[in-house]
């Protein structure tokens, strides 16, 4: 007898913990995903090609980190089976955040009922925006372990805006159809994935990792890139700040270059109520953008720093040129020149920029400061732009309200474009 039920209790312990392995392997592989990106080389903008509608498609969108929600035009060629447009005062609405009832005198299509919700879209390159249709259709994106991407996974009522084919002029990649936005707003592409995969223990979390040919991570780390190593582990942290619009900022208190402070204003540094001042990051902008005042004070440091290495003619849109080949040899963070760094909410946390992100080969033979004058009565004091933040790991944590930040990943013998893009089926 007793030994009868302890038969039956292996039984029943060894289908158990079968059955707990394959629900823990089915929700893991939905709490990760990955979005290749690519870097188009007439804008600098990143694109990523995501998967929408019925039959799935694949369409560029230009990647916004502070867009507040994912746009797309729908005036031609939108063929899909699942398209849906929300009736006004939804709760699709809601969720959107709008009360506003549209109407549209052309013939019916998507983008085009009446008694559906209006959302203003915006081109966050010119800055011009548009009233929207709110509209729900099938996204798909990979799922992954950390590594190469996995099977695609749905989500079949992801909600986004129908924008009119203006709102992309002039200057959006060519064949790109609308901008898909990561800001900290309800409808953004993180904060749908948190709330269709929050069961499945989605942590509210996104990773840049960008490059020419690079990712953005959806989920907790770790990440791994070729050859298998976990990038995410030469992290450091500082508080996350969201701005009232719904922007990512962190604070900068001071600069130093070759660990000297450089002399700011520092007033700008920090981001009022209103949402002026302090330093943002946005992958719209291609470089760094400092206030005037700061602007001056930093490539003045940095002359000084590098003197005895010939500055040469300009290459719009920056100030400070070198000829490369009296730039040290390169190191494997880039060109030898000094440390730019970003000394954050505390004095020991660094965000340390070495040559391979702070100069750039403009035109040939011509290695430019990759920094760029905002001129004065700007938004943000410092706008941390795509190139700085290249090969280097910036994890959104909406859980924990931080940002965290690896360095230059070739430090480590590896870069954003390192991910292992065999796909496991
Ligand atoms: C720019 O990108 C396109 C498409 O990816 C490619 O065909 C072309 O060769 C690239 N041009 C340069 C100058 O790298
Ligand atoms: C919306 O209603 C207006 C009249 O109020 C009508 O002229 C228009 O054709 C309708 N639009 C659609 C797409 O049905
Ligand atoms: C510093 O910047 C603040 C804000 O723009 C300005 O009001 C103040 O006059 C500046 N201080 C100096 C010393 O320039
Ligand atoms: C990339 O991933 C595939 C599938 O897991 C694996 O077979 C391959 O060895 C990986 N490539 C490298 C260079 O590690």
């Amino acid at each position: 007898m007793a030994s009868s039920s302890l038969y039956f209790l292996l039984i029943f312990l060894s289908i158990s913990s079968f059955t707990l392995l394959s629900q823990s392997q089915t929700s893991s592989k939905l709490n990760k995903f990955v979005l290749p990106i690519h870097q188009d080389n007439k804008t600098n903008l990143y694109v990523a090609n995501i998967y929408k509608r019925t039959p799935l498609l694949q369409i560029p969108f230009v990647v916004d980190l502070n867009g507040r929600l994912l746009w797309v035009t729908c005036e031609q060629n939108y063929l899909s089976s699942t398209y849906h447009a929300p009736r006004c005062y939804s709760t699709q609405c809601a969720r959107a955040n709008t009360h506003y009832c549209h109407t549209c005198f052309s013939k019916a299509r998507p983008g085009c009922h009446n008694n559906t919700c209006g959302l203003m879209s915006v081109n966050p390159v010119t800055g011009l925006t548009a009233m929207s249709e709110l509209a729900q259709d099938v996204l798909s994106i990979y799922s992954t372990q950390g590594s190469n991407p996995g099977p695609l996974v749905k989500i079949p009522r992801f909600l986004f805006t129908c924008a009119p084919s203006l709102l992309l002029q002039p200057v959006l990649p060519g064949n790109v159809q609308g901008v898909a936005g990561l800001g900290h707003s309800p409808i953004s592409l993180p904060t749908q994935l948190a709330s269709h995969f929050g069961y499945a223990g989605f942590a509210p979390t996104f990773a840049l990792c960008l490059a020419p040919n690079g990712v953005i991570f959806f989920g907790d780390s770790p990440y791994y890139m070729l050859p298998g190593l976990d990038i995410s582990l030469p992290v450091g942290y500082t508080p996350l700040i969201i701005s009232p619009l719904g922007e990512y900022y962190i604070e900068v208190k001071s600069i130093k270059i070759n660990n000297k402070d450089v002399p700011l204003n520092t007033t700008l540094l920090s981001i009022d109520r209103r949402g002026i001042g302090g330093t943002k990051l946005s992958t719209i902008n291609p470089y760094t953008i400092l206030e005037h005042s700061i602007f001056k004070s930093v490539i003045e440091f940095f002359t000084k720093e590098l003197s005895g290495i010939p500055l040469v003619k300009l290459v719009e849109p920056f100030e400070v040129c070198f000829n490369s080949k009296s730039i040290d040899k390169r190191t494997r963070v880039g060109p030898k020149v000094p440390n730019i760094d970003l000394v954050l909410h505390d004095q020991h946390v660094i965000w340390r920029i070495y040559g391979s992100n702070s100069l750039v080969e403009a035109t040939p033979g011509v290695s430019c400061l990759a920094f760029v004058d905002g001129g004065l009565n700007t938004r943000a004091a410092i706008v941390i732009g795509a190139y700085q933040m290249e090969n280097n790991l910036i994890q959104f944590d909406m859980a924990r309200s931080r940002l965290g930040f690896s360095s230059s990943l070739l430090f480590f013998r590896t870069s954003c474009n390192n991910l292992n893009f065999t796909a496991i089926p």
